[in-house]
């Protein structure tokens, strides 16, 4: 008796959740029922551990520059967008697998990347910096030659570490996401973290009680970010040009910017 109890009230609660769920179903990632391209919602992906271009606030919402400038580029382009923070690598998993569709994550267009996605135009210039200790001997990337170097795996910061010193340079420290690349170098267990100047700076003014020294190499090169999908989706990056081109004449690219870094 008790047995049965049980089994129908699971029978009910099921039927009902189930009702519930496809009631409210419109507002996954699918596009609804007999709906066109126009009630499609694309997934877009980001590493939200990258202050204060993707930032996860403590309530679970993501924030930050990139997020504004997206939200903005969709707007202006008609298409509606739901955000996942898929941490960095799996951003680019998702994206081959088709579970994400768009990615924007401070990305700097490579040749590398483009050999298997398709990049927007710019829409933010950046460059890489080194971040060591105030009274560090440390002046320029050739100094850091034999010294433990801190940078967030598969980005351009570890590529000019390789470039400099090979790519299989036993200093070089990659960490999955970059908090904890500049956690190990407050804790000393890294003599520098290399990384996107926005972040870089970011994390020194925050830090108010220690100095640093912020260097950026003659040998570093002028990157642009771009926004991210599977080669061959056209469809998308159409839309997201159209809107990134938008946002780029009437002045919010240059309003959120502004927001974030401040007029210059
Ligand atoms: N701009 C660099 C790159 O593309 C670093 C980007 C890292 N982004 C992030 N959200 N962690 O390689």
């Amino acid at each position: 008796m008790k047995l049965r109890k049980k089994w129908w009230t699971s029978l009910i609660l099921t039927v009902g959740v189930g009702l519930l769920v496809s009631a409210c179903g419109s507002g996954g990632n699918q596009s609804a029922t007999g709906g066109g391209t126009a009630d499609k919602v694309y997934v877009v992906g980001t590493d939200a551990a990258y202050p204060p271009f993707q930032v996860l606030e403590a309530d679970g919402k993501i924030t930050g520059h990139d997020i504004d400038v997206l939200n903005a580029v969709a707007e202006a382009a008609g298409f509606k967008v739901e955000w996942k923070n898929t941490g960095w690598d799996p951003l680019f998993d998702g994206l081959d697998r088709g579970t994400v569709d768009i990615g924007i994550s401070s990305i700097t267009i490579t040749d590398d990347r483009k050999k298997k996605y398709d990049f927007s135009e710019p829409y933010f210039e950046a460059n890489q910096l080194i971040l060591v200790a105030e009274d560090s001997p440390v002046n320029t990337l050739a100094d850091l030659k034999g010294k433990k170097i801190g940078v967030q795996g598969a980005t351009t910061g570890g590529e000019v570490v390789k470039k400099a010193f090979g790519d299989t340079y036993q200093g070089l420290k990659e960490y999955d996401d970059m908090p904890s690349a500049v956690d190990d170098f407050f804790n000393g267990r890294v003599e520098a973290v290399i990384g996107d100047n926005g972040v870089i700076q970011y994390y020194v003014k925050k830090i108010q009680d220690k100095k640093f020294k912020l260097i950026k190499d003659d040998s570093f090169e002028k990157e642009n970010y771009g926004i991210m999908v599977k080669k061959g989706n056209t469809e998308i990056m159409n839309k997201i040009n159209e809107g990134l081109k938008k946002i780029k004449e009437n002045g919010k690219l240059e309003e959120i910017r502004n927001q974030y870094f401040g007029k210059e």
